[in-house]
């Protein structure tokens, strides 16, 4: 129907007469002559229909909002003083010869224009209508042109597209699974995959040597806002390649699409071990942009005369912690320093020390602070000479366990980096590795990214000394977002079995849940390595959107519903009774 897109129209049009489908953005009436904003996909378009237009002015005269509407028309240079420089068409509008209303509409829900005074519930609701919005639209397009993009590079480095199931059995990557009954297998149940982890895998058995897939995963497990029940998952597997040949290409490809999508020049990406991470920024995923760290005063604290520092500090699971903010007095007031300190009991933290740093040549008068009366003089000296402290600034502490200091510290890091603003540059990607292979919790070792990690050490090694022991597990990692993550495999059936053991998974259980996998490593499993990225989450970063759920055309909500479909939903009895469930619901609390 169609001669070219409402968006694609420019000066170099003028003259021509052209054919556009579309939606009625907005209809404006000027003294006897009605203006239509036309929108598509690729954009808006000016519209002028005088009263000459004849029976089709009385039809232009009928359209409201998102009408949809087939408008024939000449392009014509706007005039003097009428171009609109904020408009890609700005510079020309189309005066109609026939209009057409191809179909009419109710009276919206919600002003697209307006749709920031209605809630996200309406808007997932109508998600159709959303949709329409440019910005959102505009998201959705470049997600297609990066995946086509990543789709060609992949090909080009002599990478398959393979396909996995669906239905399958579980997949372990630390989340609840999504179960599937069966209905031909009594009692019996598939689970989504959470990743395609052990079928990439058997693909590297059976030869293929470079695989990939655009792979939705599915995860039950809290949702955050860099996370969806399904996701999609650009998943890598290659042979005979170790960590800096998965690593090189893998960053070249992720450059390549930064530069290409947004004009950003990524850079080398630097290595950074898991425990410097930890030490420096309290995150296996620091945001590098931030020029603030965290300084270890766990020493310095030891002897001092109050408890919450000393005794994290004599605690070797404790940690005690020193974060400085240059020319802090400045930049906080006593409010936000009071609102950083509730912001800092999310992540579990009983208090924010701090000193203000008034005079630095007077550790005696010139500090200001609710800790200092516990310090003595040499205390205060060298807590100061340790993070480097100048008069003007503030230092904040964090005395607790190892685990909630790093969080409460790290977040706040983050937190002061975003609200006043301290970026040093827009992209700051790194590759954070040397993970430990296990993370010890009450019950019992698990995982630090998933069970067929290879540990960098011997079975009897890794035996000896779980705990200590790392892995060659890789994270790739861009402004404080986990982008991607994966590692070299264990192919060999002892290691893994080891692995299996250590976190508690005895034979019997290898058997019945992983038994292929064993029996796979038997026949000749190449080395073999890969890693996932999240796609939704590179476009979340490329489009610098607050939320995954503005990347995904149909996206679920924080409680992991789709308000649009109403799923998930009941189902019929006689449903139930074929897959033979009987559905037990929890008794209601008062
Ligand atoms: P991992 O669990 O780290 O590794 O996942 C890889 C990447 O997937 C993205 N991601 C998510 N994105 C949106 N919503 C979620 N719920 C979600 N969970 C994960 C992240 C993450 O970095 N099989 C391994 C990879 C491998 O070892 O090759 C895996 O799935 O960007
Ligand atoms: P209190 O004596 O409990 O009032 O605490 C004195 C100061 O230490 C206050 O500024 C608290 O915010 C801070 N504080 C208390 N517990 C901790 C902790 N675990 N880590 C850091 N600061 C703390």
């Amino acid at each position: 129907m169609r001669s070219i897109y409402c968006g694609e129209l420019r000066a170099e049009h003028v003259g021509q007469t052209v054919t556009l489908c579309g939606w009625v953005d907005r209809r404006r009436d000027h003294g006897g002559v009605i203006f239509l904003d036309m929108r598509d996909r690729d954009g808006i378009a000016q519209v002028v229909i005088d009263p000459d237009a004849g029976e089709h002015f009385n039809t232009a005269d009928r359209v409201r909002a998102e009408y949809v509407v087939k408008v024939t028309g000449r392009v014509k240079q706007r005039g003097e003083g009428l171009v609109n420089p904020s408009m890609a068409t700005g510079e020309i509008e189309v005066f109609a010869e026939e209009v057409e209303i191809l179909n009419a509409s109710a009276p919206m829900p919600f002003q697209l224009d307006g749709f920031t005074n209605v809630g996200e519930d309406v808007r997932l609701k109508y998600r159709y209508l959303d949709l329409r919005r440019p910005a959102i639209a505009n998201n959705l397009r470049l997600r297609s042109k990066v995946t086509t993009a990543i789709r060609n590079f992949l090909d080009s480095e002599g990478f398959l597209d393979i396909e996995t199931p669906i239905l399958t059995r579980a997949t372990p990557e630390g989340a609840r699974d999504y179960l599937v009954p069966s209905r031909t297998h009594d009692g019996k149940f598939f689970a989504l995959p959470q990743s395609p982890q052990l079928f990439k895998q058997l693909l590297m058995v059976a030869g293929m040597d470079r695989y990939y897939q655009i792979a939705k995963c599915f995860r039950d497990e809290d949702l955050r806002a860099d996370r969806q029940p399904e996701f999609t998952q650009i998943d890598i597997e290659t042979s005979f390649l170790d960590e800096t040949q998965i690593m090189d290409i893998t960053e070249r490809m992720i450059s390549h699409l930064f530069k290409e999508y947004v004009g950003a020049d990524l850079g080398p990406f630097p290595t950074m071990p898991f425990s410097e991470a930890m030490e420096k920024y309290g995150s296996d995923k620091p945001d590098l942009r931030i020029p603030l760290e965290l300084v270890e005063i766990k020493d310095l604290m030891a002897k001092v005369e109050f408890k919450v520092f000393s005794g994290p500090a004599n605690d070797p699971k404790g940690r005690v912690t020193a974060l400085k903010l240059p020319n802090g007095n400045d930049l906080l007031t006593r409010k936000q320093i009071d609102d950083y300190a509730k912001f800092v009991s999310i992540y579990g933290a009983k208090g924010l020390a701090y000193i203000k740093v008034n005079d630095r040549s007077d550790v005696e008068n010139g500090l200001q602070s609710p800790i200092v009366k516990f310090l003595d003089n040499d205390t205060r000296e060298a807590i100061l000479d340790r993070v480097d402290a100048q008069t003007g600034d503030i230092v904040f502490f964090g005395s607790d366990s190892a685990k909630v200091v790093s969080e409460a510290l790290g977040a706040l890091r983050c937190k002061l980096g975003e609200d006043l603003n301290l970026y040093t540059c827009d992209w700051a990607p790194l590759w954070v590795v040397d993970f430990p292979m296990f993370e010890a919790t009450e019950a019992g070792l698990t995982s630090l990214h998933h069970p067929f990690t290879a540990p960098s050490c011997t079975p009897e090694e890794l035996k000896a000394n779980p705990e200590a022991a790392l892995s060659r597990a890789y994270d790739m990692v861009l402004n404080g977002c986990e982008l991607g993550g994966g590692s070299v495999r264990i192919h060999d059936e002892t290691m893994q079995q080891a692995v299996f053991e250590l976190l508690g998974i005895d034979a019997e259980e290898q058997r019945e849940k992983f038994g292929f996998l064993l029996d796979a490593l038997k026949y000749g499993a190449p080395p073999h390595g890969g890693l996932a990225f999240g796609l939704d989450r590179i476009i979340m970063l490329m489009t610098d959107s607050a939320s995954i759920r503005d990347v995904i055309a149909f996206p679920k909500t924080q409680t992991a519903a789709c308000v649009m479909t109403d799923a998930p939903g009941l189902v019929d009895d006689a449903q139930l009774t074929e897959l033979n469930i009987r559905v037990q619901l929890p008794e209601k609390s008062e």
